[in-house]
């Protein structure tokens, strides 16, 4: 009698005891009737540890690796230079999902589309959207193509630290003829004000309780924070004011859907997902 042999897969981070991927990913398998394994990776905090375990990792037919923090620029780095890289990941300059592609390793980054599935599940219009990130870290840079190509119309960037965002829409500006088309403006965290359709919170703040400085002007219609978890105080600040919010929870389904769609071919749908 033949035994099936499960697909293997693993997230790889540090710290990861806390990762919720594998109960999703097990949701998922089920939902498309895959038997599969996957496990939490930990890792050391340096790029040879994390090149030697995803090295060792598909040596041992291992078939997809989910990378979270603080390894999504190290996966960039190692797909730069041993393999692919696709363009959301490019622009993104951050690799969430390895695979082999024709023998070589793949990296694609599915958080900025994740993120974007969710506004549209949502029913969050987002044609000609006037949008503002608050952030310019690593989840603003990866959200910024995925929302242009999505159909908004208008994008700021603002952050604490103003020359961040300056860079960062410089950098985004030279990395995609479809962002520098949109010309995004940059501005300080407290000197954004007026109207705008979606305002998402992408810096680190979170769960911190901590409180952006905000100006009182400012106003949206629907407002989203990627952390998820507890009461987010920008949700609740912009809800007061008559706006629709989200937290990130949905993204973070998305991401994995998309993930899990690029390793098996099977569609998820990610709203039957209970965890
Ligand atoms: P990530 O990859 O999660 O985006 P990051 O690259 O460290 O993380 O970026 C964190 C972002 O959160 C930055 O935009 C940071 O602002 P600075 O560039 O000024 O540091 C922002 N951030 C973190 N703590 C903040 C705080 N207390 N108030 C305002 N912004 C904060």
């Amino acid at each position: 009698m033949s035994q099936i042999i499960p697909q293997h897969f693993i997230v790889i981070g540090n710290p990861i005891a806390h990762s919720k991927s594998p109960e999703i990913h097990q949701q998922f398998a089920k939902q498309a009737q895959l038997q599969i394994r996957y496990n939490r990776q930990y890792c050391p905090d340096n790029a040879a540890s994390f090149n030697a375990v995803v090295n060792a990792f598909f040596n041992g037919g291992g078939i997809g690796a989910n990378v979270t923090v603080p390894f999504k620029q190290i996966a960039y780095q190692l797909c730069a230079e041993e393999g692919e890289i696709s363009a959301h990941a490019r622009v993104a300059g951050a690799v969430n999902t390895l695979m082999l592609k024709d023998g070589a390793l793949y990296g694609d980054n599915t958080d900025g589309q994740g993120f974007v599935n969710h506004l549209i599940s949502l029913d969050w219009p987002l044609k000609e959207a006037k949008v503002a990130i608050l952030g310019a870290g690593g989840a603003s840079r990866g959200v910024a193509l995925p929302l242009i190509e999505a159909g908004i119309s208008q994008l700021t960037i603002a952050n604490r630290t103003v020359s961040k965002a300056d860079d960062l829409v410089t950098q985004l500006s030279k990395a995609s003829p479809v962002i520098k088309a949109i010309a995004p403006n940059f501005c300080a965290l407290e000197q954004l004000h007026g109207e705008f359709d979606i305002i998402i919170n992408a810096t680190s703040i979170g769960l911190s309780g901590d409180k952006l400085p905000l100006q009182d002007s400012l106003n949206c219609h629907y407002a989203y924070d990627m952390m998820y978890g507890r009461q987010l105080p920008l949700l609740t600040h912009f809800s007061q004011k008559g706006a629709q919010v989200s937290d990130g929870y949905g993204m973070l389904l998305r991401q994995a859907a998309l993930s899990f769609q690029l390793w098996t071919g099977a569609i998820i749908d990610p709203t039957l997902t209970t965890i």
